[in-house]
């Protein structure tokens, strides 16, 4: 935790009823850590439904203005959908797990703020998957991502083959898909998988620092550039610029534009945005 700040504990109370989600928010910004130790975080239905609805209640809180998402302990951030549950699933059943898994990865993608993933162990499989959705990767460096998928007889089915391919390109996606090899961080940085690496015990104060960093910039204008990149990628050139352009001149419609241009030109020492 950042020394000097508070954290609140926002699943407390009587409401809450999530087992294997814990959700902490502090000065705009919400860590959502996946809390399943004992499986090293898997994802079984329980977690991905708990952390659709914890993604939901962070949604609604219009104060939190950057994300992180990590896994319990120190040995594993999510190491994969959960096989125990998945083994006796017939055709219809893995294609309703595999459409709620990407449900729920999608909604991280486009979540109205900036996701980071504090990658603090092995994020396999399902793992690699819930990781590659958020914006920006940080890792400890002794984490491990991998799509094992085709060693236990299935394909990634979270998002892995899509995502990976367009974050490292499609020849190292592909040979970590087929060879279902795992890398450890120091290759998953090299190959751009990770922004950074951190030796464990700085990983959450550098993921606060960064999510902090981001929080107390013009959380409106911060979405559109999300936006803009995020849905320009899907476009040629002359269509992301499209994109840019109505992103761009929208931040003209908030106050926050007026008050950070304002603050600049008065040469301000301080600034503090009003998502309006
Ligand atoms: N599903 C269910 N349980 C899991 C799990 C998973 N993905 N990963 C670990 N566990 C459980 C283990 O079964 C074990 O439980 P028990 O104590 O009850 O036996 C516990 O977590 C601890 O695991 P290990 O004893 O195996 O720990 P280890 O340190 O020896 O090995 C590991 C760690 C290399 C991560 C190993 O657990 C492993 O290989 N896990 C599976 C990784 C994997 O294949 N992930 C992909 C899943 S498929 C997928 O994700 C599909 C998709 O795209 C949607």
């Amino acid at each position: 935790m950042l020394k000097g700040i508070t954290v609140k504990i926002t699943n407390e109370g009587e409401d809450n009823h999530m087992e294997t989600i814990l959700l902490h928010t502090e000065h705009h910004v919400a860590t959502i850590t996946i809390n399943r130790e004992k499986a090293l975080n898997a994802l079984s239905t329980q977690v991905l439904t708990e952390l659709n609805e914890a993604l939901d209640r962070v949604n609604a809180d219009q104060d939190v203005y950057c994300v992180i998402i990590t896994g319990a302990g120190n040995k594993s951030f999510v190491a994969g959908a959960d096989i125990a549950e998945m083994k006796d699933k017939s055709v219809e059943e893995a294609a309703a797990y595999g459409k709620f898994g990407n449900e729920v990865f999608r909604k991280i993608e486009t979540f109205r703020c900036p996701v980071i993933a504090a990658v603090n162990g092995f994020a396999l499989g399902g793992g690699c998957e819930l990781a590659m959705s958020c914006d920006i990767r940080l890792a400890a460096d002794n984490a491990v991502f991998g799509q094992p998928e085709v060693g236990l007889g299935i394909t990634p089915g979270f998002g892995g083959t899509q995502r990976l391919a367009r974050l490292v390109g499609a020849g190292i996606a592909k040979e970590m898909v087929f060879g279902a090899r795992n890398i450890k961080a120091e290759r998953a940085y090299a190959i751009g998988l990770v922004n950074a690496l951190y030796p464990a015990e700085e990983l959450m104060n550098a993921a606060l620092k960064m999510a902090s960093g981001i929080a107390k910039n013009a959380p409106i204008a911060v979405a559109n550039a999300k936006r803009a990149i995020n849905n320009g990628l899907q476009e040629n050139m002359d269509g992301g610029i499209a994109i840019e352009v109505k992103e761009f001149a929208d931040c003209f419609r908030t106050e926050d534009q007026t008050y950070g241009m304002t603050c600049f030109l008065e040469k301000a020492k301080e600034k503090h945005f009003s998502n309006k």
